[in-house]
């Protein structure tokens, strides 16, 4: 419980200013505590009145709320919409007009592109994927680089009700293709190639040896925008170039209007098993959590510039690039490169140029520039900044000193959002008009979202102690089932411990004095590498996947730029290798991760031990060997060990 102490001493907090507070949505803690009593007291009509006023509805729904089969939750549900009508269409009256999109590429070339723009461009992509006689509930993989087509490519897809799955452009053909299987994909749409920081990313060849592996039949189509001259391979009849699908297409498209709970995306994303989850959103309630929590916790302005630093391969360039924005009518930027690209003065001038008033991005990220520069913000003026975000993991109170400090100019509020891949939009962060933010907590809960912190026996602990971190009560946005798995939804999220009653985070954390949550970390074998989960299992099996390689168990160590690090201790098939060979092996491994999954899991250390610690009933021992990564004396009761000899082996790096 270290983590515990060491974060309840901190005891800075910093309210709102005069003039923040003045010309916030949520002015207050008052207005604050109002919206949650009014969510307390009328759960159901503080959700309804949102729907209605946040959604424009085809046809309106008579009920708010079903559980009648719970916990498989239905929001809205005779209610008819499009969620790309939302995001795009409505717009069009006032703002045609408006930017809605700043897009810099990763050499520094800047292209906008207004309401009007992106709506004739996603009705023409529409019109190009229904020309493939792609349809209302088929699954489509996005694997594209950061750029505006990848979002014309989600919006076209909820426009005609296809669902798509964004597989992240750093992952391996191994992990698309499980993704492209697993979902029953009937198309891809890919780029020839993506360029970052400078390099070029293969991403069509990437497709290709992913559909050469078994088991992607399923696969009609791939679509491919030409981002570089670079060429592509080619397989005729099956692979069509973006611009030649959607010249002569009409730049008009009706929406296929859609029941609120179907499906608008599907989302893999790690568990503590080694089969990655597909998480189900909905499109309604999703969309209504992703639109009123921008609103809320980014306290939108019309004349805002928001950017939010995330790719679209995960939630957070989900809810806060392609949908809560665009349904707010906002003008966002969108990025292409990677931060320290040509400098890591990259995002400073990008603050300046484009003048942003509202900046998401992870600690990590954070973290990195701080060690690459903690003064170059300095050299440029942000003085348009207003308001600073962090998500995807803790923030230590130093990086968020230096982040209100150096880049903030002291007068930006900063909202550390808490929320996953499975709720679907923010759940516990501060509305910065109203809540005071203290370094390192994500404050409180958005109104409508009761959460609550419980021990084993679902009872809520005392202040300061560390606990579950549950949410009681089903809203808009979360979660509807793991794709094709109803049975590992209910157990994992709804457990039998709880007696199916709250949704399980899968984090512990504490609360302070004030009601303020700490998140703690993972209680699952789930690590948080740069604010992205990757399963241990996962890792462990894309190792044991490898000829050499009889036995694996991977654990994280702490990492001051990437929060965590992965440790893999390997048992191979043949002996322990020692020096060079050892050397040669590591790196052989560890680029065999990379292949396998992509270079996000790649592990830092890996040890070799003839066996690893195991109880006598065959248990690894993980805090074990949690504390030979760290490096630490070992404390732990290692007298049921099977083989004690193996400890010094494991210690010893490569
Ligand atoms: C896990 C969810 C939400 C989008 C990015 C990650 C951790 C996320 C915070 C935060 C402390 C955080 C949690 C959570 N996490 N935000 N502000 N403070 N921890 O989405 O990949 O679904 O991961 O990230 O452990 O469970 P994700």
């Amino acid at each position: 419980m270290s983590t515990l102490e060491s974060i309840l001493k901190e005891t800075r907090s910093f309210p709102p200013s005069d003039e923040f507070r003045r010309k916030a949505t949520v002015s207050g803690m008052e207005a604050y505590n109002t919206l949650c009593e009014e969510a307390d007291d009328h759960y159901l009509s503080f959700w309804g009145d949102l729907a209605r006023e946040m959604i424009s509805w085809k046809k309106p729904f008579s009920r708010v709320f079903d559980d009648s089969n719970a916990p498989f939750f239905k929001w809205f549900d005779d209610g008819v919409l499009n969620v790309s009508h939302n995001c795009i269409d409505r717009h069009l009256p006032l703002n045609a007009n408006k930017i809605a999109l700043i897009f810099e590429a990763d050499g520094g070339e800047v292209t906008r592109l207004t309401y009007a723009e992106l709506y004739h461009r996603v009705c023409q992509f529409a019109n190009g994927l229904k020309s493939l006689g792609i349809q209302k509930g088929d699954r489509v993989v996005i694997y594209m680089p950061m750029v505006v087509e990848a979002i014309v490519a989600m919006q076209a897809c909820a426009r005609i009700g296809a669902i798509h799955s964004v597989v992240f452009g750093g992952f391996s053909a191994g992990a698309v293709r499980d993704r492209i299987q697993d979902a029953g994909a009937v198309a891809v749409i890919t780029a020839n190639e993506g360029l970052r920081g400078g390099k070029t990313v293969p991403l069509k060849a990437t497709v290709d040896e992913a559909l050469a592996l078994e088991g992607c039949d399923s696969v009609k189509n791939v679509i491919v925008y030409q981002r570089t001259n670079g060429g592509a391979h080619w397989v005729e009849g099956r692979d069509i170039w973006w611009h030649k699908l959607t010249e002569g297409q009409s730049e008009h498209c009706e929406p296929e209007w859609m029941n609120a709970e179907d499906p608008l995306f599907i989302l893999y994303t790690s568990g503590s098993t080694g089969k990655p989850k597909g998480i189900q959103h909905s499109s309604a309630g999703y969309l209504l959590g992703a639109a009123n929590s921008f609103r809320w916790v980014f306290d939108y302005k019309p004349n805002d510039v928001f950017w939010c630093t995330a790719d679209v391969g995960w939630i957070t360039g989900h809810s806060y690039v392609c949908y809560g924005p665009l349904a707010n009518g906002a003008t966002q930027v969108i990025f292409e490169g990677v931060p320290t690209y040509p400098d890591a003065s990259r995002f400073w001038s990008m603050i300046e140029k484009h003048k942003v008033t509202t900046f998401y991005t992870a600690p990590t990220a954070i973290r990195s520039l701080i060690k690459l520069g903690a003064d170059l913000p300095k050299q440029y003026d942000l003085s348009s900044l207003r308001l600073l975000g962090t998500v995807g993991e803790p923030i230590n109170p130093e990086a968020w000193m230096w982040y209100y400090e150096v880049v903030g100019g002291g007068r930006c509020p900063i909202v550390d959002t808490w929320w996953q891949t499975e709720t679907g939009s923010a759940m516990i962060a501060p509305l910065p008009g109203a809540v005071a933010t203290k370094p390192g907590s994500c404050t409180l809960p958005l109104p409508g979202v009761i959460a609550d912190i419980v021990d084993e026996s679902g009872a809520p602990v005392e202040p300061g102690r560390g606990g579950f971190l549950v949410i009681k009560k089903p809203f808009p946005s979360l979660v509807r089932t793991i794709w094709g798995d109803a049975d590992r939804f209910k157990k994992t999220y709804f457990p039998e411990e709880f007696n199916g009653q709250y949704y399980l985070a899968g984090d512990s954390a504490n609360r302070d004095e004030n009601g303020y949550f700490w998140i703690m970390g993972r209680i699952d074998d789930v690590l948080n590498v740069s604010g992205h989960r990757l399963g241990t299992m996962e890792i462990e099996s894309a190792l044991v996947a490898n000829p050499l390689v009889a036995e694996a168990a991977v654990v994280g160590k702490p990492h001051d730029v990437k929060g965590e690090a992965v440790v893999a201790f390997v048992v191979l098939k043949g002996n322990r290798p020692e020096g060079d060979d050892a050397k040669k092996i590591a790196t052989e491994l560890k680029n065999w991760v990379a292949h396998e999954i992509g270079k996000i899991a790649q592990p830092d250390d890996i040890r070799f031990g003839e066996n690893l610690p195991k109880t006598r009933s065959g248990k690894i021992m993980r805090r074990l060997l949690r504390s030979i990564a760290k490096g630490e004396e070992i404390s732990q009761d290692v007298s049921t060990l099977e083989n004690p000899h193996i400890l010094s082996q494991l210690q010893q790096g490569v």
